[in-house]
């Protein structure tokens, strides 16, 4: 990515002001120093939403969305930082191509873009033209609305018809191959999609980026993808998801894993339906939903949610803190299939029986097996043990636990202890001994006690010089927990410590997640009772801190005691025994 050089961002967010923007989304009234208005970013009605002009930032007390200007656009317009600096700058008019024009492979790209959205065209007159195509669309129940918003093509049954159409566009044969568009053989260089209906893949600003291409009858292969082009990495992109986040953002995300279960469920009003294509999720796509909810919807051909390869794709969407849930449809069907048969109310029955990933995974252990049979117990304890052993969250861990204690009869201390156990032998593995660590704190918006007083601590840094001296002498960056406030305290320290001013919004700028500017938003809105003593507010920050970082290591030792009592490792419990004798009493000092 041509980075924007950092005086043009500056100049951006100095340029824009916050009022004004918002005030474009949301009806804002003046109120004390600020303005109030209805947060777009969650379902209210009440006026949630602070605007701070003098600070240049917002906060809404009911979900937590906070940012300056350049988050704001990010979030409302899901743009990422450097598309949301472009927006404002067009705005203004401050030119910030420059930096873009030089680089040779963006100018590429957008040849690619042109030639794919010319291409869509193309496919899409066909379509219109061809009363053979339109036939089996209409056949398979998809709506000319349907059509049109998907932007739905044919390609013709000739060898060159849609090259013959782009170099009239002027497009050359390389830029063609170069897109996917045209193949070239021994024979000569032809077009790389015959008689197919034709789906454009769009990336979530809605650039035609590839197309999926379905045979009419039984022939093979039944759909043809795009190859990898400049402006197609497989699995970084998901079908539909532009349409998906266009407007207002959903509660949750289902996905399917075909063109055409997508958009039926689509026409069926579901408009929060992507598809995976076909193939495991990848982290990237994992990444990418997560960026817009927090819940989703897996809803695959029957039996393909249980396939090894599928659910590692699962893994990848829990290991981004996504709460997944399972929809299983009877009877083999497909999501098109089925409301084609049943209709829309009955898949949002599906929808509502669908139940979490960890339950289903627990369901599919128990699949077959007679728990009457103290083998088959076993093995079934066994497996989830192992499933249970993964999650991250202590509640939930502790709620499955008690799950499969009341399921079998089995205590639940010695599910615990495997549990423990399997952890540890894990971590050994990743030679990380530092098993909670990995533990995080609930998804949902409930910030643990630690991070309110790393914000608290680094707000009282920022406005104030002595207590910036004082917090910083009773501690470090390195004891910050969370990793964006660890790198705030590393910029407040080093520019202090320069004897360098570091406005809140010069923070901001550091950072350029979405999350991340939210983060450091919290810094800037907390809002400083100046009666309080505010040393001692400092003081008690730091404490709650500590006294987190001890009690996770305290949790460390006592399980690693528990492993080396099991093992009859006297000597080594012996030494650790000492070890959480010292901690706990530096606990108790605290
Ligand atoms: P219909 O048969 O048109 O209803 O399609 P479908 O989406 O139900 O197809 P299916 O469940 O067989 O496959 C799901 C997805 O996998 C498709 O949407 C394609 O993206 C992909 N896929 C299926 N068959 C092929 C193939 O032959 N080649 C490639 N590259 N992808 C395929
Ligand atoms: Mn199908």
């Amino acid at each position: 990515m041509g980075r924007i050089p950092e005086e043009v961002v500056r100049k951006v967010i100095e340029s824009s002001d916050i009022v004004d923007i918002i005030s474009e989304y949301v009806n804002l009234k003046k109120s004390g120093r600020g303005y109030m208005g209805v947060c777009p970013f969650h379902n209210d009605k009440g006026p949630s939403l602070s605007v701070s002009q003098d600070k240049q930032v917002f906060h809404c007390f009911g979900c937590g969305a906070a940012g300056n200007v350049v988050g704001f656009i990010m979030k409302i317009r899901n743009l990422d930082y450097k598309d949301a600096i472009i927006y404002l700058a067009e705005r203004l008019g401050i030119d910030v191509t420059y930096t873009e024009t030089k680089d040779k492979n963006s100018q590429i790209k957008e040849r690619l873009y042109k030639a794919n959205l010319e291409a869509a065209r193309f496919y899409y007159a066909n379509l219109q033209n061809s009363s053979f195509a339109k036939k089996y669309l209409e056949n398979r129940g998809i709506s000319t609305k349907v059509i049109n918003r998907f932007g739905l093509g044919y390609s013709l049954n000739e060898w060159d018809a849609l090259i013959k159409f782009l170099k009239s566009k002027g497009f050359t044969i390389d830029e063609l191959i170069l897109a996917g568009l045209a193949v070239k053989s021994e024979k000569g260089v032809y077009d790389r999609f015959r008689n197919r209906i034709m789906f454009p893949i769009m990336d979530i600003k809605g650039r035609v980026i590839a197309f999926g291409g379905r045979v009419c009858d039984d022939s093979k292969p039944k759909y043809l993808n795009t190859s990898e082009t400049p402006v197609f990495e497989k699995g970084k992109n998901l079908y539909g998801l532009n349409y998906v986040v266009k407007n207002k953002l959903p509660n949750n995300i289902v996905i399917v894993e075909g063109y055409m279960d997508c958009i039926k469920l689509h026409q069926f009003g579901l408009n929060n339906v992507v598809a995976s294509l076909g193939t495991a999720l990848t982290s990237e796509q994992s990444k990418l939903i997560k960026r817009y909810v927090r819940d989703v919807y897996i809803c695959y051909d029957s039996d393909a949610a249980g396939q090894a390869a599928t659910l590692r794709g699962l893994e990848l969407l829990e290991s981004v803190d996504l709460n997944v849930k399972v929809i299983t449809i009877p009877m083999g069907k497909d999501p098109d299939e089925f409301v084609n048969l049943y209709g829309i109310d009955e898949f949002k029955n599906l929808m509502n029986s669908a139940i979490y990933i960890t339950d289903y995974r627990i369901m599919k252990a128990k699949e077959g097996k007679d728990i009457k049979n103290p083998l088959e117990k076993s093995k079934f304890v066994n497996e989830v043990i192992e499933i249970i052993s993964k999650l991250k969250d202590s509640t939930a861990i502790q709620h499955y636990a008690e799950l499969l204690s009341n399921e079998t009869g089995l205590n639940i201390n010695v599910i615990i202890d495997k549990i423990n156990k399997l952890n540890l032998n894990v971590d050994k593995k990743n030679n990380n001994l530092n098993l909670r660590h990995n533990i995080k704190g609930n998804i949902y918006n409930i910030i643990p006690a630690y991070k309110k007083a790393e914000c608290l601590l680094l707000s009282l840094s920022l406005h104030n010089d002595k207590l910036f001296d004082y917090i910083f002498s009773r501690m470090s960056e390195d004891d910050f927990i969370t990793s964006v406030y660890k790198k705030a305290a590393g910029i407040i320290y080093s520019k202090k410590t320069n004897k360098i001013e570091i406005t809140e919004n010069e923070l901001l700028m550091n950072f350029h997640d979405k999350d991340d500017i939210q983060d450091i938003t919290r810094i800037i809105y907390n809002e400083l009772d100046y009666s309080e003593d505010l040393y001692k507010m400092a003081e008690d920050a730091i404490k709650t801190i500590k006294k987190y970082q001890l009690e996770e290591k305290i949790n460390d030792v006592k399980n690693k005691i528990k492993i080396y009592e099991e093992n009859n490792q006297i000597k080594e419990s012996l030494a650790l025994m000492q070890e959480l004798v010292n901690l706990q009493k530096e606990l108790s000092l605290l």
